[in-house]
């Protein structure tokens, strides 16, 4: 469809919302299903919130993929009514057994399928000519969902916040939020949730040591100081900035403005050095959300902080802690969130240097790269992998990266396609061409035109490639 239809969009949230709210009148329980990272978990959980306060229990249960095998593991929970949130719209046949005993909501910023049938509900703004992978996430529109429901879900504007930030909506927008996204945000602001400032974005600005803070940034990921905590105090020492005040760590919040702006002009040397773009360095500045209900010094504080702190719970197994923080948990479930997220930055670490080691592993094609990350990355961390790749300079920037791993039963092969937008501008859309080439070779795929993925069978890996080859060079 041509145009964009917000109003039409705003119509199906509302449709959305009367549903649930009848299911809650008439059977009081509502089981959702929501996609397995941190846009998913907070668009599942701004739905459950939803469902108690107008009185209904709710099941909540994090899902990693929509095939025959979740179909009937959600048939085993008996309801009139299955809600999807974050994840289906690409899986619309594959959901269309459900509708033949029940009725289907699914609410998704996915590329969708061109399918509707009978009993079927779906929420989706690309179905409204609005993009799905800049202009609002799965939390985002959930929350307008929420928001219909009743109007003390206005403060689940935070969750959707953090969840379009997981997915890393900011990315084409000078690392600001807009469209839509930017609607949410200031919604937030007007209830005094949310405070914007423009800052320097290392992790854990108001929180961690300087050095530190500069350290644990992986995104954009800076080669020789993303993880290297020594190197980055010796930059800092030798900027003349002192790294403490009295006896205390200064933070980046702490910096004057003329020290920001010494760190951000060396970085600028540094990462031109290596090959970064303008584009690439401008990522290091951007809008810092912070939740002003949270108590200082957590790192719930800060939007895009939550947000890791949910994905590193997420990938290392962990959802029933991220889907604790999203309920509102803190305490334990904070500090425990803590561990997993070290814990995580570890592995992550650990394999991004085996894959620079095993340069083999790395391909560059004549339109893409072939990361073919077997027996190094195991699947749930391959996104994140993937998206790493593709921000960390070493790569060319035009040309997409397709990562591959074997799965843990060995018999399927995950894939994490990313691009950037300029490719995107051009005409490339990997959401599409996961979908095609996937189907082409007996598996499934789709996603968003910048960042999208597929699990075909381990033993199509070469054709799977090919076809996706010949894809990219018949859409630029
Ligand atoms: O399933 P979902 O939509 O939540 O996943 C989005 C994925 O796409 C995330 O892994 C995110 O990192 C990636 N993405 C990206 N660049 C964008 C938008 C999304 O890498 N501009
Ligand atoms: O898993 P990964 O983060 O690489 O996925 C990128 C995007 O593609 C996500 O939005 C995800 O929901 C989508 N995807 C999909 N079907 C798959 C795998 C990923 O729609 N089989
Ligand atoms: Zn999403």
């Amino acid at each position: 469809m041509n145009g964009k239809d917000v109003k039409g969009f705003f119509e199906d949230c509302k449709t959305a919302a009367k549903e649930i709210l009848e299911h809650v009148e008439k059977d009081g329980f509502i089981p959702i299903f929501c996609h397995n990272d941190p846009d998913g978990v907070t668009a599942g959980s701004i739905l459950a919130k939803a469902v108690y306060r107008a009185g209904g229990d709710f099941l909540l249960r994090v899902i990693d993929r929509i095939d025959e095998k979740t179909v009937n593991e959600v048939r085993k929970i008996p309801s009139n009514f299955y809600v999807f949130a974050e994840i289906g719209s690409g899986y619309l046949d594959l959901l269309k057994p459900l509708s033949e005993q029940t009725k289907i909501l699914v609410i998704d910023h996915h590329r969708p399928l061109e399918v509707s049938y009978p009993n079927l509900t779906h929420v989706n703004p690309m179905l409204h000519g609005i993009d799905g992978a800049k202009e609002i996430s799965g939390s985002g529109v959930c929350y307008f969902v929420a928001k219909n429901m009743g109007e003390e879900n206005l403060d689940q504007s935070c969750l959707a916040i953090v969840g379009a930030l997981g997915d890393l909506q900011d990315r084409t927008g000078n690392r600001c939020l807009e469209s839509l996204n930017k609607q949410i945000v200031e919604e937030a602001e007007k209830r005094g949730l949310v405070e914007v400032t423009t800052d320097l974005l290392f992790y854990g600005r108001e929180t961690r040591p300087i050095h530190k803070a500069i350290a644990t940034t992986m995104n954009p990921f800076i080669p020789g100081l993303s993880g290297e905590e020594d190197v980055c105090l010796g930059f800092i020492v030798n900027l003349g900035i002192p790294l403490k005040k009295d006896d205390h760590w200064r933070s980046v919040a702490d910096l004057t403005h003329e020290e920001k702006q010494k760190i951000f002009s060396e970085l600028t040397i540094y990462l031109s050095k290596k090959g970064f773009s303008g584009e690439a360095i401008f990522q290091l500045i951007g809008c810092v959300y912070t939740f002003l209900r949270e108590n200082k010094w957590t790192p719930l504080r800060d939007a895009r902080e939550f947000a890791s702190i949910l994905n590193a719970c997420l990938k290392m197994g962990r959802a029933g802690v991220a889907v604790a923080l999203c309920l509102g948990n803190r305490g334990e479930a904070l500090d425990e969130a803590q561990n997993l997220l070290n814990e995580y930055r570890k592995t992550i670490g650990h394999r991004i240097s085996l894959l620079f080691e095993k340069p083999q592993t790395i391909v560059e094609f004549e339109n893409m790269y072939l990361v073919r990350c077997h027996g190094i990355v195991e699947e749930r961390i391959l996104s994140p992998i993937a998206t790493i790749l593709s921000s960390s300079g070493g790569l060319n920037p035009n040309k997409p990266i397709i990562a591959l791993t074997k799965t843990e039963d060995g018999g399927r092969i995950k894939v994490s396609a990313r691009a950037n937008q300029t490719l995107v501008d051009k005409g490339l859309n990997l959401g599409v061409i996961m979908q095609n080439a996937a189907q082409k070779v007996g598996g499934q795929g789709g996603g968003h035109n910048i960042a999208a993925g597929a699990t075909i069978p381990a033993n199509e890996e070469e054709n799977f490639v090919k076809f996706v080859s010949q894809m990219i060079g018949l859409q630029r």
